[in-house]
C-alpha cells in the first residue's frame, strides 16, 4: 500500500492522470446529478401536461355522454394495462362531505369497476395525489359545463417509471463518454511525457565516455532548463575527466627523461667492470627499467587516445595494417614458435587514423602472442558485409572467463594467475581507440568446447 502511495507521490505523470481523471468523474457526476433531475421534472410536467390536454378533450368530446363501451374504447383502446390513464366523472360530494352516487356515475363505478377508480367527489379542481388505499394515483379535477366533475388519473408508479427511465437515458452519454475520457487523458498525458521517457532512455543508452550535451530541440519548455542544468554538470564532467587525462599524460611524459637517464646509466654501468653477482643483479635491474618504460609508453599511448581528437582519418588496407603488425611482432612469436598469419585474403578498407589501427591490432597481437602456450596458433582475419567490417584476432591459448571480460578492459586490470609481464593497459587501448573510431569490441571462446582461446572481434560500421 506504501508503495502505491510512494509511486503516485513520486510521479508527476500518475498524479496529474489521477487529478484530471477525478475532476472528470465529478463534473460528469454533478453534470450527470443535474440531467437527471432536470429530466425527471421536465417527463413529470410532460405527463401533468398530458393529463390536462386529455381533461381538454374529454370535454370537447362531450365524453360523459358517451356509453361505457364508447369510453372506454376511447381512453383505453391498444394501451397497456398498467399504463393506461382513467377518465371517469367523480360521485357528487354531500353537503355533509359524504358522497351521493349521481345515477350516470353510479353506473360507470358499477358497470366499469375494472376501468374506474374509487375516487371520493370531495377532490378539488386541479392537479394532486390520491391515494385509493391499493395504489397512489396522479388526478386532475376538472370541472365541466355541466357541473360534473371529471376526473383524469394515472398511477404515480407508472409515471415515476416513465419518468426514471427518460431521466436514466439522459446518463447514458455521460456514461459511455466517460471512461473514453479517462482513456484519452490517460493517453495524451502518457504522450506528453514522452519526450522525458524517450530522453532518460536515451541517458541510459549512453556508456560513460559519451557526455555530449543532450539535445534540447524536441523537449517541451518546461524541461529545457533542467536539461540545460544537466548540460551544464556533463560540460564541467567533461573539464574535470580531460584534466585528469592530461594531469596522467604529462605525468607519464614528465616520466620519461628520468627513466631514459636511468636506463643510460644502467647502460654505462654495464660497460665496466664488476662482480658476476653485481652483473646478475644490473640484468633485473634493466629489466625492471624496460618493463617501466613499456608502462609508460602504454600509458602515453592510452593518455593521447583519450585526450586528443582524431585527425587525418583515411582508407586504410586491413591487410597492410596486418602486415606491418605481424613483421614487427614475429620475433616474438617465433621466440615461442607459434603458427602465427593471416586467414585468407579477402582485404578491406577501414576508415580510419591509420596509427589507431596499428596500435589497436598491435595491442590484440601482443596479448595473443604473450598469452598463448609455446607452439600454439594466432589466426588474423577480416570478414566484411555491406554494413559491417569485422577484424578478428583468434588464439587457442586460455581464453577470458566470461566473468573477467567486461573488466579486462580496465585500465591496470589483470587477470589473476597469468605470469606475463604486462601493463593491463592494452585492452584499455583497443577500447579507447574503438570508442573514438566508433568500432564495438567483443570477446568471445575460439573453441565452445572445451571453452579456450580467445576471438576478439572489432566491427567497424561501413561508411
Ligand atoms: N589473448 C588472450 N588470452 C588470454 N588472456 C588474455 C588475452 N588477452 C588479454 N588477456 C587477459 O586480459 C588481461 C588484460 O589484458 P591487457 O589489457 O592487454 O593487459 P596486459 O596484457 O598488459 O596484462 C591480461 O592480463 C590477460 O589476463
Ligand atoms: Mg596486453
Amino acid at each position: 500500500m506504501d508503495g502505491i502511495k510512494k509511486r503516485i507521490e513520486n510521479s508527476i505523470q500518475i498524479r496529474l492522470s489521477m487529478y484530471l481523471s477525478v475532476m472528470i468523474c465529478s463534473v460528469a457526476l454533478i453534470a450527470g446529478v443535474f440531467a437527471f433531475f432536470s429530466a425527471l421534472d421536465e417527463v413529470n410536467e410532460l405527463q401533468d401536461d398530458m393529463l390536462r390536454q386529455i381533461a381538454t378533450l374529454s370535454e370537447r368530446q362531450n365524453w360523459a355522454e358517451l356509453t361505457d363501451a364508447e369510453k372506454n374504447k376511447s381512453t383505453n383502446d391498444g394501451i397497456d394495462e398498467e399504463s393506461r390513464v382513467f377518465v371517469q366523472l367523480l360521485p357528487m360530494a354531500a353537503p355533509g362531505g359524504g358522497i351521493t352516487a349521481m345515477p350516470a356515475t353510479s353506473a360507470i363505478l358499477a358497470t366499469t369497476a375494472k376501468t374506474s377508480l374509487p375516487l371520493p367527489g370531495s377532490l378539488q379542481d386541479g392537479m394532486q395525489t390520491f391515494n385509493t388505499g391499493q395504489e397512489i394515483y396522479r388526478v386532475l379535477v376538472h370541472t365541466l359545463g355541466t357541473g360534473k366533475h371529471l376526473a383524469v388519473a394515472q398511477k404515480m408508479s407508472v409515471r415515476d417509471e416513465i419518468a426514471n427511465n427518460s431521466a436514466l437515458r439522459t446518463l447514458m452519454p455521460f456514461l459511455i463518454l466517460m471512461p473514453i475520457l479517462l482513456l484519452m487523458v490517460a493517453n495524451i498525458v502518457r504522450s506528453i511525457f514522452k519526450p522525458v521517457a524517450s530522453l532518460s532512455a536515451e541517458i541510459d543508452r549512453r556508456d560513460e565516455q559519451a557526455l555530449h550535451p543532450i539535445s534540447c530541440e524536441a523537449l517541451p519548455r518546461e524541461i529545457r532548463p533542467f536539461v540545460a542544468a544537466i548540460n551544464h554538470l556533463l560540460m564541467r564532467v567533461e573539464q574535470f575527466m580531460g584534466a585528469q587525462r592530461r594531469f596522467v599524460a604529462d605525468a607519464a611524459h614528465e616520466l620519461r627523461s628520468p627513466l631514459t637517464a636511468l636506463s643510460l646509466q644502467a647502460e654505462l654501468l654495464d660497460n665496466t667492470d664488476m662482480s658476476a653477482n653485481a652483473r646478475e643483479h644490473l640484468q633485473l635491474l634493466r629489466q625492471g627499467i624496460d618493463r617501466a618504460k613499456t608502462m609508460l609508453a602504454q600509458l602515453l599511448t592510452l593518455a593521447r587516445v583519450q585526450t586528443t581528437a582524431v585527425s587525418s582519418e583515411s582508407g586504410v588496407s586491413v591487410q597492410k595494417i596486418y602486415r606491418r603488425v605481424l613483421e614487427d611482432m614475429m620475433p616474438l612469436a617465433d621466440a615461442k614458435q607459434l603458427d602465427i598469419g593471416v586467414v585468407g585474403d579477402e582485404d578491406a578498407t577501414v576508415m580510419v587514423n591509420e596509427l589507431d589501427l596499428i596500435i589497436l591490432i598491435r595491442n590484440l597481437v601482443d596479448n595473443a602472442i604473450r598469452y598463448t602456450p609455446e607452439g600454439g596458433r594466432v589466426d588474423l582475419s577480416v570478414a566484411s558485409t555491406e554494413t559491417m567490417i569485422t577484424l578478428t584476432v583468434e588464439d587457442n591459448g586460455p581464453g577470458i572467463a566470461v566473468t573477467d571480460r567486461k573488466r579486462v578492459f580496465d585500465p591496470f586490470y589483470r587477470v589473476l594467475g597469468n605470469d606475463q609481464p604486462g601493463s593491463g593497459l592494452g585492452l584499455a587501448i583497443v577500447q579507447a581507440i574503438s570508442t573514438r573510431v566508433g568500432a564495438g569490441v567483443q570477446l568471445d571462446f575460439s573453441n565452445e568446447r572445451p571453452a579456450s582461446g580467445l576471438r576478439v572481434s572489432v566491427t567497424f560500421a561501413v561508411r
